[in-house]
């Protein structure tokens, strides 16, 4: 029976279109399923759509469309820009599929019944894209989100936690056994040392809105999208209802992921798994972040391209080898369209594309078309043959490792000999000798067997210009890495003359993809904000329930504030000039929740209300029918 091999990639969030970024994970994911592949593996590559949350239900809100519908609608665009990309996957989950949902709620009432899940209450700062609970001293200097930069907001909720510093131990010991658990190096000792400080308790569970999976035992909570999110990788594969698929694929070979997202798929996953006695995945690894042209990719700098963009101008295949080839995997790296051009010039037009334009011509010259058999060897077979087995080797040792720049520089020597190799034994002069044909047999059946070879290691990578490559040679097998060998080509096949694979581009000439990003797209002295940019802002109803002057001020009132599900805040409020204790208790009001708290006459003051006022008068915002406390305004 063959071996098999589960690779996953995260699932994405569905608030933004992807870009170059965020295909990285899942093209690389695509290189390593179609790698094991074509080492004879039986290979499920999972992707798919992380669909509850906050920060899904506010992209929803924002474009005005309910949020399953809105999700349907970008899930679909996910699904069609892989198709597009020729992403192999054999699976794609969305975290609102219903058998998802209940593998969820089996997870979560596991762990309870395990004694590993208790209730008590948050208080702290969230970050709502990235979906992340941070401590106090996480934070940037003004209240921004120590992974995203964004501002965080401050929430208080019952919630359910999990008791994940009861795993700390078992994760330390998990990380010092097997240092391959968690990969590259770097990463795993930023883990470790998370660990050494000291891991807190999880809140699970959230409250304040719905859109999430209920939670079977207690349905006001929902569960906290990151956990819900990395159950995919087990509800896709049966968990647990289809032991036999499950027991199949789990435990999975590889979960790669970004590094942002390292915490919660070293730390967090590994505990929840031993909480409910599952075996624990063979690796994680996180790759770096990419920048395009040396910039943040960002909408607002008109970089977040779609990339099918790029594919269009320069081919899926260009793409993918330039990613693999030219951003060492692991590392953070840039997406440089220069750089992608100058690869595409030397490495593939020139290198690759020349060494099959001048193989399949030399062979319908000197061999009317066909493959010829070997006949005699030349001083340079030897070395040919050496850098053959050595490039297979290196590249095996390399794309194992996930090191597929390595993988990458070593058939680069094997196809920039196979040139070198031409200059060598001048086919072209054996031609002309009377007593050349046996050696110029030997020299063009070499050169197709090179290409052979190479096009069955480029085929994860490149998996249409290997096909192609196979086709002008005649060749007529599938990608078999177990295949690659030198002489193991088949002679007496016709090739196929064509175009160049790789026609060269004229650096000057040539119009890029991306634009000048040198400044943003808004113009800089433009006051307007985009919708995104004002639901940043939490407006919430609130109720008055305590009014006090604050002391040796005519202006300031301390009010306390009922918000509903977020509870109690003091707010200190600039309106006693106009407003008596009296006017303000049970009075509605609308107050901005999200600020970052401020000190105003040495009292905190935890959000803002919001009054219309001139230098003379002053007027509070209300509500026209007296909405509860909490209610949202959009
Ligand atoms: N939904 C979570 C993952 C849950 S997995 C159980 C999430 N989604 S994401 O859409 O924000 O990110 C998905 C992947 O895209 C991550 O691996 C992330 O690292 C990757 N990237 C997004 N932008 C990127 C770059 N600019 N560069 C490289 N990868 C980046 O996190």
């Amino acid at each position: 029976m063959k071996s098999t091999y589960y690779v996953t990639t995260p699932i994405y969030y569905l608030n933004a279109d992807p870009h170059i970024g965020s295909a990285y994970t899942t093209i690389v994911a695509d290189i390593i399923a179609r790698y094991r592949r074509a080492l004879g593996y039986d290979v499920f590559f999972l992707t798919g759509t992380d669909e509850h949350g906050q920060s899904v239900l506010n992209a929803a809100k924002v474009k005005n469309v309910e949020v399953q519908k809105y999700c349907d609608d970008m899930a679909g665009r996910f699904e069609k820009l892989w198709k597009d990309l020729d992403i192999t996957n054999n699976g794609f989950i969305r975290t609102t599929d219903e058998r998802h949902m209940k593998t969820v709620q089996y997870f979560v009432e596991t762990m309870l019944r395990n004694g590993d899940v208790y209730k008590g209450k948050y208080e702290g700062w969230y970050c709502v894209p990235c979906e992340s609970f941070w401590p106090a001293d996480d934070l940037g200097d003004d209240k921004t989100c120590p992974s995203c930069k964004r501002p965080v907001r401050w929430i208080s909720e019952d919630n359910y936690f999990f008791r994940l510093s009861k795993y700390n131990d078992a994760l330390l010991k998990l990380f010092e056994d097997k240092p391959e658990f968690m990969q590259p190096d770097f990463r795993r000792n930023e883990m470790l040392s998370i660990l050494k400080d000291g891991l807190k308790d999880l809140s699970i569970t959230r409250t304040s809105f719905t859109w999430g999976v209920p939670l079977s035992s207690d349905p006001e909570h929902v569960v906290y999208v990151w956990i819900d999110a990395l159950i995919n990788y087990i509800s896709a594969i049966g968990y647990p209802v289809d032991e036999a698929t499950f027991k199949r694929w789990w435990p999975a070979d590889l979960h790669l992921i970004g590094k942002e997202i390292n915490r919660f798929h070293s730390l967090v996953w590994p505990a929840m798994l031993m909480s409910v006695g599952l075996p624990l995945p063979k690796q994680i690894y996180a790759h770096g972040w990419l920048t395009v042209n040396g910039q943040k990719i960002s909408k607002s700098l008109g970089n977040a391209i779609d990339p099918r963009e790029f594919v269009r101008v320069y081919s899926n295949d260009a793409v993918r080898y330039y990613l693999v080839r030219d951003i060492q995997f692991g590392r953070d790296g840039d997406f440089s369209e220069e750089n992608l051009i100058g690869r595409i010039n030397s490495d593939l037009a020139n290198d690759l594309g020349n060494l099959l334009h001048r193989t399949v011509v030399m062979i319908e010259k000197f061999a009317s078309g066909k493959i010829p058999t070997r006949a005699e060897a030349t001083s340079s077979d030897e070395q040919l043959n050496a850098i053959a087995r050595q490039t297979i080797t290196d590249y095996k040792e390399s794309m194992d490792a996930l090191r597929f720049t390595h993988a990458m520089e070593s058939v680069w020597e094997y196809v920039r000999f196979g040139n070198k190799y031409i200059d060598l034994t001048e086919p072209w002069i054996l031609g002309k000798l009377e007593n050349g044909q046996p050696q110029l047999q030997t020299v063009l059946y070499n050169l197709a067997d090179t290409l052979r070879n190479v096009a069955m290691l480029i085929s994860p990578v490149m998996p249409s210009t290997a096909s192609e490559i196979l086709r002008r040679l005649g060749v007529n097998e599938a990608f078999d890495l177990n295949e690659v060998a030198p002489g193991r080509l088949q002679p007496g096949t016709a090739v196929i003359h064509g175009e160049p694979i790789f026609p060269r581009i004229d650096m000057d000439k040539h119009k890029r993809v991306i634009g000048d990003t040198s400044t943003p797209l808004e113009e800089e002295n433009d006051s307007r904000i985009s919708i995104e940019d004002f639901t940043k802002a939490d407006l919430r109803i609130g109720r008055i329930e305590g009014v006090e002057k604050v002391k040796k001020s005519k202006k300031l009132l301390k009010l306390i504030v009922d918000l509903g599900d977020l509870g109690k805040r003091q707010v200190v409020a600039g309106i006693g000039k106009t407003y008596t204790p009296e006017d303000l208790l049970g009075k509605t009001v609308v107050v901005v929740v999200n600020l970052v708290p401020v000190k105003l006459m040495g009292i905190e003051s935890e959000g803002m209300v919001l009054a219309a006022s001139d230098s003379e008068n002053l007027s509070l915002l209300t509500s026209d029918k007296d909405a509860k406390p909490g209610t949202r305004i959009s």
